[in-house]
């Protein structure tokens, strides 16, 4: 299990790092990620390099028993980068050039700009090649930044000649016959930059396609030269997550040796508990069920919004987390398969942009909360690490797919509903099955779904033919699949799929709908079952399938809401508006007992996670409420250290790791 954070020791004075090292192994901390943000400390000049600040601080570390998680320092190029190579600063999309003065300002396509990367690169490679205090390579830092400058130009089009050979068939699948936008020459396709109206949907996402293609190709540049010194260090580089972000995991992770993200709920609430299970779920996703790392965390103060209830504008105020609440967080995620819980960051800095910021050591310094409750997930995670937690595995029978290039489609289009959100509709499924209890992981439209009972398609507005194949061979095969609404709407290309919605998936869910009902907010729809639907609705005909639900009243009156269509061995159902949460569980509830009987979920705001080991599993059970709580085990809870037979008690906001299997280890 790893424990530790980002370490800034360029921050501070020498006669701190001392004191760094010390408390560290105080608390427990056993890798830190070390450089990240230093590159002009670590390069002062163009191509004069001192590292001996670094030697002294990785002699130490090693001294005291900690790993290091060497970052390349290329998310922030220092002042003197941007002075000597104007051209790769980044240019947005107003065609505004930014200057240094806050860090990833840079374009990821300058040949300037990657030279440096993989010369800086280079040098820490050869320089610490071999030393003992070396674990892990952390090769930049969230990699995501858009530029829209000429480099980027020439980069997108060397890219697109590559993905459709002709301008024929570039146009063709822009749809550029649309507001006369034919291309008749290769220089006339620029970035979607800044323009009078509505910009081309498959336009948009090409150039987010590309972008991720050309990250993830310096990302390549950089791990062979770290590859070819150190072939035995691992490499990888930590996930942003956020709707910018320009980046297909499915596709990054298969060139990561260890999936690493950071995680930053943005909600104060029990929104945030979903969000962190739904984070990690998605990362052990992408690391294919291998164990993975949560890379970076906030150890307590977070940037949040006050949702759904709260003020209008949301205030910007920072939310201080609860006694235990990093516990609990942090356990979420090794309970997903995390290899352990890092931090941004160790120490609170004094100054410079994130001062406000959270950390393991505090302002306050180490006689604090915080850190006395950093020192006991240090703890914690040393007895779960020698227990051998770290081998064991979640098995999940639901999946819920995710697709990022179907989000990046939805944020293009000019949509009938602006509310409608592919994030949120990927969050309500898993929120839904996460209060059941049910163990979820996340799948790739076109990966194979056959180790899952059940799967579930939420708002999928662009699939690929493959993807449309591999549903409807699932479901042929035994499969159950729960398909929501405004899914299966356009092609590879942005285009829709004509002949009645959803054009993909209409054979396999046995209807056709004709057209849509947005709704405006606040309004209703109800349902044949006493449910209610909202934001949308549909004129559905049933081509096969049976209704389970109806709309009732209005001019949907008696026609189809919810249906349930038998195709091949298998079952498809179709959910065509908005349903509450409870709602939806019902829907998802039966069609999960139709294969599995009916899910027993857990006492409400419990967290219960099973791992399953060689010869032992081990449950996580997280009382995220403020109420004591029981839940049914027996074993040995590693974090009280006592026996538990038949039943464990949480105390409120309290945590418990359950291993029962073969002999437990003494606890210590
Ligand atoms: C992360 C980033 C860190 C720090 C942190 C603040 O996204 O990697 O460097 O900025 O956010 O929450």
């Amino acid at each position: 299990m790893w424990y530790g954070g980002d370490y800034n020791p360029e921050q501070w004075p020498e006669a701190v790092w001392a004191e760094d090292v010390a408390l560290m192994r105080r608390a427990g901390v056993n890798l830190v990620s070390v450089g990240v943000f230093a590159w002009a400390r670590l390069e002062p000049e163009e191509g004069r390099y001192a590292f001996d600040w670094l030697d002294r601080v990785l002699e130490l570390l090693a001294d005291g028993g900690i790993r290091v998680a060497l970052a390349t320092p290329t998310a922030s190029p220092p002042p003197w980068f941007g002075l000597a190579y104007p051209d790769a600063l980044t240019v947005n999309r107003d065609g505004v050039r930014l200057t240094h003065g806050s860090r990833d300002t840079y374009c990821l396509s300058a040949p300037a700009y990657r030279a440096a990367c993989v010369r800086i690169a280079r040098e820490l490679a050869r320089r610490y090649a071999g030393h003992p205090a070396l674990a892990l390579w952390h090769v930049h830092n969230e990699y995501g930044t858009a530029c829209y400058c000429d480099h980027a130009a020439a980069a997108f089009r060397a890219w697109l000649r590559a993905r459709y050979g002709d301008l024929d068939r570039l146009n063709e699948a822009w749809s550029t016959a649309f507001w006369s936008q034919h291309y008749s020459a290769w220089e006339q396709v620029l970035p979607p930059r800044a323009t009078q109206y509505l910009p081309n949907p498959a336009h948009l996402l090409d150039f987010r396609r590309f972008l991720s293609a050309e990250l993830l190709a310096a990302f390549g540049e950089q791990k062979a030269v770290l590859r070819q010194a150190t072939p035995d260090v691992p490499v990888t580089t930590n996930f942003a997550f956020g709707g910018w972000v320009p980046v297909d995991q499915w596709q990054w992770s298969r060139e990561v040796d260890l999936v690493a993200i950071d995680d930053y709920p943005s909600e104060s609430g029990g929104g945030a508990e979903e969000q962190t299970a739904f984070a990690a779920d998605l990362a052990r996703s992408w690391a294919g069920g291998r164990p993975w790392l949560l890379m970076e965390s906030a150890p307590n103060i977070i940037y949040t919004v006050d949702l759904p209830n709260g003020p209008h504008p949301p205030s910007r105020r920072m939310h201080t987390k609860e006694p235990g609440r990093m516990l609990r967080h942090s356990l979420s995620h090794v309970a997903r398969g995390s290899r352990g819980a890092m931090f941004f960051q160790w120490r609170a800095p004094r100054g410079g942009a994130e001062q406000w910021h959270a950390a393991m050591v505090p302002h306050a310094g180490p006689d604090s909360r915080v850190f006395r409750e950093v020192c006991e997930l240090g703890g914690l995670l040393a007895r779960l690490g020698e227990a051998g937690v770290a081998d064991s595995r979640v098995v999940a029978e639901v999946a819920v797919v995710w697709d990022p290039q179907a989000w990046w489609a939805l944020q293009g289009s000019h949509t009938p509903h602006a509310d409608m959100d592919y994030l949120a509709a990927v969050r309500d499924a898993h929120r839904v099955l996460w209060r059941r209890g049910v163990a979820v992981d996340f799948v790739h439209p076109e990966a194979g779904l056959s180790a899952y009972r059940m799967v579930v398609v939420p708002r999928l507005y662009l699939v690929s033919d493959r993807a449309a194949a591999n549903l409807a061979s699932y479901v042929e095969n035994g499969g159950h699949l729960v398909v929501t609404y405004f899914s299966g709407i356009v092609d590879a290309a942005c285009r829709v799929r004509l002949g009645g919605y959803p054009g993909a998936f209409r054979d396999l869910l046995g209807i056709r709908v004709e057209e849509f009902y947005p709704l405006p907010a606040g309004e209703t729809v109800d349902l044949s079952t006493g449910d209610v639907g909202r934001m949308w609705c549909e004129r559905v005909h049933l081509t096969g399938a049976e209704a389970v639900a109806r709309y009732a009243g209005g001019v949907l009156d008696g026609l189809p809401a919810i249906t349930r269509h038998r195709h091949g061995a298998g079952a498809a159902w179709y959910v065509s508006t908005e349903l509450a949460d409870e709602a939806y569980a019902r829907v998802l509830d039966e069609a999960y007992a139709r294969v599995r009987g009916a899910p027993e979920p857990p006492p409400t705001g419990v967290e219960l996670v099973r791992r399953t080991g060689q010869d032992a599993t081990w449950l996580f059970a997280l009382n995220h409420t403020d109420q004591p709580r029981q839940v049914a085990a027996t074993g040995v809870d590693l974090v009280s250290g006592e026996q538990v037979t038949g039943a464990v008690r949480l105390a409120p906001g309290g945590a418990a790791v359950i291993r029962t299997g073969a002999a437990a280890p003494p606890h210590t």
